[in-house]
């Protein structure tokens, strides 16, 4: 018995400790082998720096273009007053390392495109405390171009660069972990973001049925009407509070209350108001899915979580599937071509393509490694440019289907096409294209 019961104790005290050694092993590594990106150092960013401090990370880059307002101090709770006019980068990377010991926090007070490629390419993980669209786009064409396809089409895991993204508006959030190439990337669920709010003018002009609709009738009609020729300026008080007085007047006239000075701000601003609660759920939503990405002791979400605070608190997660055709993340995005198309036709058709047109002002194009044409250095176009007049079947040795690489000094990385060639009008004899 005596016996048993030591063996069972010794058991208890064994498991103990390596339950010890396993957790400070991944303290460890989470304070010596990370390096997390911060990207915004706002209402989410202030939060995220904390929780991942917190965390037990060691080393946290944090990069941010704006200085400290006034007005963010209700909940970017990492500055005071005497910040005001100060870089939130540098502020909250100050501020971090003073209150959590061993962390090391370093700023970056600059835009996000200011950044070469490789300085994204040396974190491990990037998580965007962001508010606008067009910077998460950014962020995720740079991860999505370091990803590389095998042969057979599947990713390569050690190309992939996870992304985890926060985002609040009033009482909603969302949080969402981007495997490049394996989860859906930020481009492949653009519906996420429908555009902006607009009330149809005759409900304006006719039919108003709530404050906004009397305040955007003051501000898109009756400043008009009433002011011809002054250009209103939503930062000029005088303006903002004759569109307030207007709005009044005419909520009175349809019996509608709750008209506000700030509504009147927001709504004419388009200012949804931050809450700090939305922020901190967020936050700690993705500083729990970056630990779980960092030391791999859960599975991560699935894929899309979704937070609203409006009436009560619900919470859940959606998955949402990838688009096999996203330019930014797929293995290739198809792309029909003549099968007597030449290379320089080719690169024509790409220009023109909606998909495409946008990103690409002098696409270099190239083959399984195999430069077919390149834009630059002249030598090399020099070299290529003979093959502008060749079918591009032949330069892809005859293949009918295939991914070729297309680089651009508009990409942040490279598109992957993927051509199938089809019968044309005057099509070629197979076996007369050879290999070049
Ligand atoms: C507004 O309310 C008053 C009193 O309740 C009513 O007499 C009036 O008809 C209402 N006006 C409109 C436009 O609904
Ligand atoms: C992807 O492209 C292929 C070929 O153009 C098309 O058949 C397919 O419907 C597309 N898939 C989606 C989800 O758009
Ligand atoms: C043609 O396709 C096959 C199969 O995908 C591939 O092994 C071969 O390398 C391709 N040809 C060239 C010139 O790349
Ligand atoms: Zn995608």
């Amino acid at each position: 018995m005596e016996n048993g019961f030591d063996s069972e104790h010794h058991h208890q005290l064994v498991c103990k400790r390596i339950g010890m050694l396993v957790t400070i092993k991944l303290l460890e590594s989470l304070q010596n082998d990370f390096r997390v990106l911060v990207i915004g150092a706002g209402g989410l960013g202030c939060e995220l720096l904390k929780d991942l401090a917190l965390s037990g990370f060691g080393l946290i880059h944090v990069i941010d273009m704006d200085t400290i307002d006034v007005s963010n101090l209700n909940r970017q709770f990492l500055f005071r007053i005497q910040d005001v006019g100060k870089p939130k980068a540098e502020v909250a990377a100050a501020r971090v390392m003073q209150r959590v010991k061993g962390v090391t926090v370093v700023p970056h007070f600059c835009r996000i495109e200011e950044k070469d490629v490789s300085f994204y390419q040396d974190f491990q993980i990037i998580v965007l405390g962001l508010d606008s669209i067009e910077a998460r786009s950014y962020i995720n064409s740079v991860v999505c171009g370091f990803l590389v396809y095998e042969e057979d089409g599947s990713p390569d895991m050690t190309t992939i660069k996870p992304l985890v993204d926060g985002g609040t508006e009033g009482f909603r959030g969302h949080a969402r972990v981007i495997y490049p190439g394996l989860t859906p990337c930020f481009h492949c669920s653009l519906w996420l973001f429908p555009p902006q709010v607009t009330f149809p003018l005759c409900t304006l002009a006719e039919t108003p049925r709530s404050p906004a609709h009397c305040i955007e009738y003051a501000h898109l009609i009756q400043w008009g009407q009433e002011r011809q020729g002054e250009t209103f300026d939503a930062d000029n008080p005088e303006h903002m509070k004759w569109i307030y007085d207007q709005a009044l007047k005419r909520g009175a006239q349809f019996n509608i209350s709750g008209i506000t000075y700030s509504l009147t701000q927001g709504v004419v601003k388009n200012i949804v108001p931050a809450i700090a609660s939305t922020n901190a759920i967020v936050a700690a939503t993705c500083a729990l899915e970056i630990l779980k990405i960092a030391t791999m002791f859960s599975t991560g979400m699935d894929v899309y979580m979704q937070y609203t605070g409006t009436e009560g608190i619900y919470m859940r997660t959606v998955p949402h599937d990838k688009d096999p055709n996203c330019t930014m993340c797929s293995a290739g995005v198809p792309v029909d071509v003549d099968n007597t198309i030449t290379l320089q036709k080719f690169i024509d058709q790409l220009l023109k393509d909606s998909r495409f047109k946008l990103k690409l002002s002098k696409p270099s194009v190239s083959y399984h490694g195999t430069n077919l044409y390149m834009q630059a250095p002249p030598v090399l176009e020099e070299m290529t440019r003979p093959n502008l007049q060749l079918p591009l079947l032949g330069l892809m040795d005859g293949n009918t289907s295939g991914v070729l690489n297309i680089n651009d000094r508009r990409l942040t990385g490279v598109l992957r096409v993927r051509v199938t060639f089809k019968e044309g009008p005057d099509s070629v004899d197979m076996d007369t294209v050879g290999g070049v």
